[in-house]
């Protein structure tokens, strides 16, 4: 019955597609719990590169069963693209399944990303204005509009009556803009409703049924640790629960059904959007990062913001997520470095912070102390076995594991799959 949480332990980007990809030979079922098409993630397959906004990252392998769960919020449009556009390269998506208690992101919902982003001018939280935080507010305020709300025109309706009446007086009467119109939303969305139909399940019943089956069910998080909700550096956060125990709650899955919880880590740290970021290099180092690392949004081609390795922000997502592993990526982007640093502290108004401070200022305003390692400066892009890597490359992703106290399972050194390095042997996902 293994149930496997991989989540993203920075803000985002730290390469979980990847990851993914490369353990999805091992399993039957891949899950997103959370997020819409903000996400992005990267698979690359020799020439071919997959940027994945709400497929899950199996989708590519035939045996997988990609679903896509009731915490995730799906705009139909983005995922038809994407499933015909895999279509059109030879793939198929036909045993993607989505639930019916999934929320839509509607047109109006991206409208009002953009206005709010607007209004806030300078402490805009920089969102992908994919319509996500107000597909979620509305969910909790409990006008949104759920997949299966599809299948029934007269409910579809009036449920859209219902919140068009309320958003078309704050359009047009706070905003000045125009109104949306009821008719245009039906048609455009009942042109889904066909393809979509057959695809509407109870997910987290057939999940649950998976594992009780004794298969492997993958459950792939969007965005970050620092970017969910309720722990991570709010305002600047998405608006949904990324950390692992999003799965059980995204999925409808009970957590005793999760039994190994893998981090993955980029060997530095990168944020797209506001907010605090106490590693962040905004010197030639951080530019270097930045063209190495081709640090540029997969959703919305924005350049990442860039930074060293931040322990402090990994203890804490060690123990907030209860990760078993670290699959550590961008290893290879840090050959270019004679000094390569590590954050192990922060120091702020005279006192230091080994541990995720309590108050929010102290990150934006702390400064690292950092710990500094000897960089290797030769290319590690091309090397199969962790055994192999020069002596100063090893003693990085030992150092990582000491100070987390979490054992690095996986050492990605390149964007294709078979560029990993697996220190401990393949990672054993049947392990109790
Ligand atoms: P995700 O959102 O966590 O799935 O990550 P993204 O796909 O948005 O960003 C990660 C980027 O790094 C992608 O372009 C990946 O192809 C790339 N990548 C992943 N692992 C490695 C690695 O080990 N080395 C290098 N150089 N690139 C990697
Ligand atoms: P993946 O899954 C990096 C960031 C946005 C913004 C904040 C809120 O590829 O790791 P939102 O549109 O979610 O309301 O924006 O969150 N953000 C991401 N940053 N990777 C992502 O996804 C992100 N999804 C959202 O840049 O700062
Ligand atoms: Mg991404």
């Amino acid at each position: 019955m293994p149930g496997i949480v991989i989540v993203g332990t920075q803000w985002g980007d730290e390469g979980k597609g990847k990851i993914v990809d490369a353990l999805s030979s091992q399993v039957d079922m891949v899950v997103r719990y959370q997020g819409g098409n903000n996400a992005g993630h990267t698979v690359v397959l020799g020439k071919e590169v997959f940027k994945f906004h709400l497929l899950p990252s199996g989708v590519i392998y035939p045996h997988v069963v990609p679903v896509i769960a009731a915490g995730v919020v799906v705009d139909l449009e983005v995922l038809f693209r994407e499933i015909d556009e895999l279509e059109r390269r030879g793939y198929s998506a036909e045993k993607l399944v989505i639930s019916g208690n999934a929320h839509l992101v509607m047109p109006y919902h991206r409208k009002f990303d953009a206005l709010s982003e607007k209004k806030l001018g300078k402490q805009a939280i920089g969102t992908t204005r994919r319509g996500i935080g107000p597909t979620y507010a509305d969910k909790a305020a409990r006008i949104g509009i759920r997949v299966q709300d599809l299948l029934d025109e007269k409910i579809f309706c009036q449920k859209l009556e219902a919140a068009l009446k309320e958003k078309n007086r704050i359009l047009t009467k706070v905003y000045g803009e125009k109104p949306f119109s009821v008719e245009e939303i039906v048609e455009s969305f009942f042109q889904y409703r066909d393809k979509i139909e057959k695809r509407v399940v109870d997910s987290s019943l057939l999940i649950n049924q998976y594992l009780d089956e004794g298969k492997t069910v993958l459950f792939e998080s969007a965005q970050g640790t620092f970017l969910d909700l309720d722990y991570g550096t709010y305002p600047f956060v998405t608006s949904s629960n990324p950390i692992a125990g999003g799965a059980c709650v995204g999925a409808g899955v009970p957590p005793k059904k999760i039994n190994k919880i893998i981090g993955i880590t980029k060997a530095y740290v990168t944020r797209v959007g506001s907010g605090p970021f106490p590693t962040e290099d905004f010197g030639p180092e951080g530019e270097t990062l930045a063209r190495l690392g081709m640090e540029y949004g997969t959703t919305t081609g924005r350049k990442r913001r860039c930074g060293w390795l931040d322990i402090v922000l990994l203890k804490y997502a060690a123990m907030l997520n209860g990760l078993d592993f670290i699959a550590l990526t961008k290893l290879d982007v840090l050959s270019a470095f004679e000094k390569i640093k590590i954050c192990v502290a922060y120091e702020y108004q005279g006192k230091t912070y080994e541990v995720y401070p309590l108050h929010q200022s102290v990150l934006h305003k702390c400064r690292p102390i950092y710990e500094e390692i000897d960089g290797w400066q030769e290319d590690i892009s091309k090397i199969k076995q962790f055994d192999k890597l020069p002596k100063k490359a090893r003693d990085y992703v030992k150092r990582i594991e000491k100070l987390v106290g979490i054992p690095v399972v996986a050492v990605s050194v390149g964007q294709e799959r078979q560029q990993i390095l697996l220190p401990y042997g393949k990672i054993n996902l049947w392990e109790e």
